[in-house]
């Protein structure tokens, strides 16, 4: 980072529709037995059933609430919704938009995405953008131009403020499929989205850009080691207190060991 400041790395669990009043109090109190003195941000996207009970659970940790969907409306007639506000009423600080699961499964469109985003951070919430192309599209060789696509509704929608999201890139054909992207596959699609957003706003650096798709204990060191892959967006190995700790780790052990080298160069 040219401003010789360091970015702390952000690892998110995303639970999606997995978890019960007493599953999540059980990985919480995992979490945060086994957290100690993590460098790197931790949040965890919940069910919005949960959120009052997680954010119970977080309250006075290192761990961060998150959404997985927030309506693109305010307020009114939208039976099922949940909207920014009742987030955060809850002390969300995250919420997941535009993830695979809602483009594909509920036909969300990169003008859904774009307002979703709008509405959060206009309710002081911080979006992760989720972009990523299919297993088709990458053959296809058509991975850039999706990704540009989908963050550019963003982009357009929030202008200068797109300095205050987080995009988490996430190949449909990575998610659930224990297929993970190779670190030069995420780092080269990292390197693209750095790119537009520099060409959006001047603080793109400060924008950390998740990897997310079949991360786990074994394999998140090498991909979190890639210079514009700033944590990771985890599904299933959030699930497991010991697995997702070791993410937390692997991150840790990459921000402590770049923090040794940023005082070594300032010396
Ligand atoms: P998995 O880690 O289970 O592949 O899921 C990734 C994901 O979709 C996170 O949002």
């Amino acid at each position: 980072m040219d401003d010789m400041t360091q970015k702390k790395k952000l690892i998110a669990g995303n639970w999606k529709m997995n978890g019960s009043l007493q599953a999540n109090a059980a990985l919480l109190q995992a979490l945060r037995d086994g957290l100690g003195e993590a460098a790197c941000t931790v949040a965890v996207a919940v069910p919005a059933p949960y959120l009052a009970q997680v954010q119970g659970l977080v309250a006075g940790s290192a761990v961060a609430l998150a959404a997985q969907d927030v309506s693109q409306h305010e307020s009114g007639a939208f039976t099922g919704e949940v909207s920014a506000a009742m987030l955060r009423d809850f002390g969300t600080r995250y919420v997941l938009v535009g993830h695979s699961e809602r483009r594909q499964y509920h036909g969300e469109t990169d003008a859904v995405v774009a307002a979703k985003a709008q509405r959060a951070l206009a309710a002081g919430i911080t979006p992760i953008v989720c972009v990523g192309e299919t297993l088709a599209e990458r053959e296809a060789g058509q991975t850039e131009a999706v990704v540009k696509r989908q963050l550019a509704a963003v982009v357009q929608a929030n202008g200068q403020c797109v300095s205050e999201i987080v995009v988490a890139y996430e190949p449909v054909w990575a998610i659930g499929t224990g297929r993970t992207a190779t670190p030069e596959q995420a780092q080269q699609v990292h390197a693209v989205l750095r790119a537009q957003l520099a060409a959006a706003t001047a603080r793109a650096d400060r924008v950390p850009l998740l990897y997310g798709g079949s991360m786990n204990a074994a394999n998140a060191a090498q991909l979190l080691a890639q210079p514009d892959i700033d944590g990771g967006l985890v599904g299933g190995a959030s699930l497991k207190a010991a697995d997702f700790l070791q993410i937390i780790a692997a991150a840790h052990a990459i921000q402590a060991q770049a923090a040794t080298e940023l005082g070594a160069e300032k010396a």
